[in-house]
């Protein structure tokens, strides 16, 4: 009832594991999988070995997260064996990945053996990478074509909100040849801590996830499905089965789930099944709700 094709690859439902969250092992990435995910992404992956910014490097604020983690990772020389075992728990493994421009994002690819890539051209706090190349839509155009050159695998762009517009930037991508957008990464923030006057991240600021950024995300996802002609994943601040329909008639063909996992391993199968039984009482089928909002 929930399955879906999504750039040639096949799920079992559109409910997947968002990069950054249990996913630097391939151990935990299995465990998201036995717990009902229909594909899990990996923490994002870089040319060199990373030891991210200083800590605080997450903290939870009242609507959700503030993270600068910094994209500490260790190098994808070093990573494939966790893919490998991540592919036990027997659902599509994506691999997120970054680089400082299109070289380091197709040496990757050109390496590591996933299902599907995702160029993460939007974390909103790392110097040289993300967001200060996926604001520049040649490079996200540039970047994107390398990397389906380098590789036959799918490739999906994750895109930053922190943005004057977003369509623009999706745009690029599916002219560099991407096969899918993933649409929104964490909206650019700050906390500070009034004991001491001092920001709280020790990057003093990072990106916010959880409830408050999930409008933001919903706009978004509007905007590129009424854009482009290539699926859009959605994420952001999705907490519960309604979030995920939300998103799904927002134009969201398939959906990622990050900061709520941390409060519920089993969100996967509880939305699977509350999304089921919803489908079943109106009588829809995903096909019905996909892109609902749009509809005349
Ligand atoms: O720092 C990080 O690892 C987070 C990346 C992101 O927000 O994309």
């Amino acid at each position: 009832m929930l399955s879906l094709s999504l750039t040639g690859l096949k799920l079992k439902n559109p409910l997947m594991l968002a990069a950054g969250i249990m996913g630097t092992t391939g151990g935990s990435l299995k465990r998201m999988a036995e717990g009902g995910a229909g594909a899990v992404v990996t923490k994002s992956i870089g040319v060199g070995p990373k030891s991210g910014h200083s800590n605080p490097s997450m903290v939870e604020v009242d609507c959700g997260y503030l993270n600068a983690m910094g994209l500490p990772n260790p190098s994808y020389k070093n990573f494939q064996g966790e893919i490998d075992m991540a592919k036990e728990g027997r659902v599509p493994v994506i691999a997120s990945i970054f680089g400082a421009g299109a070289d380091e994002f197709s040496e990757i690819a050109g390496s590591l053996r996933a299902d599907a890539f995702e160029l993460n051209v939007s974390c909103p706090h790392a110097c040289g990478y993300g967001a200060q190349v996926g604001s520049d839509p040649n490079l996200v155009e540039e970047i994107t074509k390398a990397v389906k050159s380098a590789t036959n695998t799918p490739v999906w762009v994750k895109l930053t909100p922190n943005v004057t517009d977003i369509k623009s930037i999706g745009l690029a991508a599916q002219r560099g040849g991407a096969d899918a957008v993933v649409a929104i990464n964490t909206v650019r923030a700050m906390a500070i801590d009034i004991e001491s006057g001092y920001p709280i991240l020790g990057n003093k600021f990072g990106g916010l996830s959880g409830r408050a950024i999930k409008p933001v995300a919903i706009k978004c996802v509007y905007d590129l499905y009424e854009t482009l002609d290539i699926p859009v994943i959605g994420v952001g601040g999705i907490s519960d089965w309604k979030d995920a329909v939300e998103f799904i008639m927002a134009g969201a063909k398939a959906v990622q789930i990050g900061s709520a996992v941390g409060n519920n391993i089993n969100i996967f199968n509880d939305i699977s099944s509350c999304m089921q039984a919803f489908l079943k009482e109106k009588q829809w089928t995903m096909k019905d709700i996909y892109g609902m909002a749009h509809k005349k």
